[in-house]
Order: C-alpha cells, then sequence, then structure tokens
C-alpha cells in the first residue's frame, strides 16, 4: 500500500517522503509544482505533476498506486500574500482541500494527515497556546486551513474517514544530512531570507515592526525543526494506522524567539555580519505565538532531536549555502 503526499515536492513534505522512504514505505507525490521541484521528489519515487483540486486525476493516482493513506501538505503558505489575494488562498486551501477530501472518501481511504497551522490561533489572548485555546484566525491564510479543518472534523463523524490535524508553528531548518530543505528563492520564513542576507545572497532584510507588545518589540514565534516535525507525521501516521482517535495536536517546542534574537543567532552562526532594518508591521502577523507542544509529546510519544535554535540555523545555512541561488532582488 502506498502513501500520497500531496505538495511531496515542496519544503516540508519532501522531508516527510525522505522519512516515509527512509523507512520502506511506497510512496507517490502528487504537486502541481507552483512552488515545489521535481528534483525535491527521491529517484524511484513517482511524481504526478498536477493539482489536488483535479478529482479525477486524484482518483486515478489513488487507484493505479493503491493509495492507503494522504499526507496533504499541498498548501499556500504566505501570510501577507493571503491577505492580498484572498480568493487565491481560499481556492487553494480550503475548496480544492475539500475535492482532495472527497476524492478520499469516495475511494474509501481511512488515514489522513493535514498540514495545519499556528496560524489558526490569530492572536491569542495568553501564550503559551494549548490545543484547547479557541482558534481566531486573524489572516485569511489562517482561516483558509481552519476551514479545512472544520471538514475534516465534520467528515469524520459522517464517514470512516479518519484524521491527523497537525497545526505547525514556524517551521525551518533542513534535513541534517543535507538531502533537503527550503529551495524557494523568493520564500519569506524569516531563517531562510536571515540566511540569505548572511551569504550575501540578498542586501540585508528587514525586520517587519518593533514595536509589539513583546521584550523586544519584535514578533516572537516557536521555531520547529522540519525533521522533528517530518518525523511527528510518520508518528501520527502509524498512529492511525494502528487504529488510534482522530488527532489534532500542535507541532511545536514551547520556546518563543524574537525576531532580533533570530537574527543575531543567523549573524553568530554563520560569523557574518549583515544590514537589518527596522520598518514598519507586516498585514497579519500576530505578535506572540508560542505553543506548550505537551500533548505531541504525551500523545505521540514525540521526542525532537533538533531542539535548538542554533542547530536549526545551522541546518538551514548549509542548505542555502548548497543552493547556490541567485541573487534576490
Ligand atoms: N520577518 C521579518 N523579516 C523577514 C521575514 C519575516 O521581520 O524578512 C518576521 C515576520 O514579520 C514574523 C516573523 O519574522 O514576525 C516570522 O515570519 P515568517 O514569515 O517566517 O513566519 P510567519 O510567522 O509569518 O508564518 C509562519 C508560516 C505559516 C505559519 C506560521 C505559524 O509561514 O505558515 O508561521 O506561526 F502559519
Amino acid at each position: 500500500m502506498t502513501v500520497l503526499v500531496t505538495g511531496g515536492a515542496g519544503y516540508i513534505g519532501s522531508h516527510m517522503v525522505l522519512d516515509l522512504v527512509d523507512r520502506g514505505e511506497d510512496v507517490v507525490v502528487l504537486d502541481n509544482l507552483s512552488t515545489g521541484f521535481a528534483a525535491a521528489v527521491p529517484d524511484g519515487v513517482p511524481l504526478v505533476k498536477g493539482d489536488m483540486g483535479d478529482m479525477a486525476l486524484v482518483r486515478e493516482t489513488i487507484a493505479r498506486h493503491r493509495v492507503d493513506a494522504i499526507a496533504h501538505f499541498a498548501a499556500r503558505i504566505v501570510v501577507p500574500e493571503s491577505v492580498a489575494d484572498p480568493l487565491g488562498y481560499y481556492l487553494n486551501n480550503t475548496s480544492k482541500s475539500r475535492s482532495l477530501i472527497q476524492a478520499a472518501v469516495d475511494a474509501g481511504i481511512r488515514d489522513f494527515i493535514f498540514s495545519s497551522t499556528a496560524a489558526v490561533y490569530g492572536n491569542p489572548a495568553t501564550n503559551p497556546v494549548t490545543e484547547e485555546t479557541p482558534p481566531n484566525p486573524v489572516s485569511p491564510y489562517g482561516r483558509s486551513k481552519l476551514m479545512t479543518e472544520w471538514m475534516l472534523e465534520d467528515t469524520a463523524r459522517a464517514t470512516g474517514l479518519r484524521y491527523a490535524i497537525l497545526r505547525y508553528f514556524n517551521v525551518a531548518g533542513a534535513d541534517p544530512r543535507g538531502r533537503a530543505g527550503q529551495s524557494t528563492p523568493q520564500a519569506t520564513h524569516l531563517i531562510k531570507v536571515a540566511c540569505q542576507a548572511a551569504l550575501g545572497r540578498r542586501d540585508g532584510m528587514d525586520v517587519f515592526g518593533t514595536d509589539f507588545p513583546t521584550p523586544d518589540g519584535s514578533c516572537l514565534r516557536d521555531y520547529i525543526h522540519v525533521s522533528d516535525l517530518a518525523r511527528a507525521h510518520l508518528l501520527a501516521l502509524d498512529h492511525l494506522r494502528e487504529g488510534g482517535e482522530n488527532l489534532l495536536l500542535n507541532c511545536a517546542y514551547g520556546k518563543g524567539y524574537s525576531v532580533l534574537d533570530v537574527v543575531e543567532t543567523v549573524k553568530r552562526v554563520s560569523g557574518k555580519d549583515f544590514q537589518v532594518r527596522r520598518g514598519p508591521r507586516r498585514a497579519g502577523d500576530p505578535a506572540a505565538i508560542v505553543a506548550t507542544g505537551e500533548k505531541i509529546r504525551r500523545t505521540l510519544g514525540w521526542r525532537p532531536a533538533h531542539e535548538n535554535l542554533e542547530e536549526i540555523v545551522r541546518h538551514a545555512l548549509a542548505w542555502e549555502s548548497r543552493l547556490g541561488e541567485p541573487a534576490v532582488a
């Protein structure tokens, strides 16, 4: 039997594919390559180039590869972009997810893992959040993901589908063995941007807001290593396969770092100084979002192996150096 990984040519999905292949599972990737890269899919893993909203293609892929579980990563993920293009986000992240879930139900697929996000919490009244904290997204991105969570929960009540919803906090770093990483040159993620600045691939960087109600005025986030996150997916898959209950879990370490902390860490680890411009706030950014990460440890026995900001930055820098990208304007 085979695991269908949507968005498996993208940053996080490609790490999950590696982990699945490493433990001998059959995998098929479905990716429209809008932000992913065919080269991110390991040799021997079939890549179906297409859209997860294309139900005929999904049905055919499920049948041809005898898919029995879906890990659904494919999404648009940039918060400010979602503010500018909400309908694009609702189409891609919500409507097309609905089509994928329908195809899964029609094919009798039981186990479904969904990439959700800390953005569903919006600007929480208190930190750290837990899974009991009421969702209150402040961006179309967060709302587009929350609606898909609700579809999964409602569908699971009405059909045999079972789900693991994983709410990612700020994912960063790269495969410690250097096989995968964040490859999109225009990526907006802080650690990626700071690494590009450290390597001279961009002309310094901007800090979006230093007037937030946080200790140093910049935003606080809970940064988690992409390989620890991929491992959480494997544990969630095993849990579902063994007949475990539906899951809703935050994926986080429980420690907040400010944007300025991260910038300093990148400078220290890289040994490179670069210009840091203090600019205005970016649309849709919550001031602080950190989770306890307690439930995932308890429920799945998840034990992070890279719970260290310096190590995350080291791996991100190593991957960035290997990429050898052209300079970003
Ligand atoms: N930031 C800068 N300068 C940059 C890039 C980012 O100051 O050049 C700041 C942002 O304003 C924010 C923080 O760094 O305060 C982190 O920004 P990211 O873009 O790295 O990440 P976000 O917190 O916006 O969003 C990420 C993912 C989402 C996920 C969210 C959960 O992109 O998918 O984390 O917290 F939902």
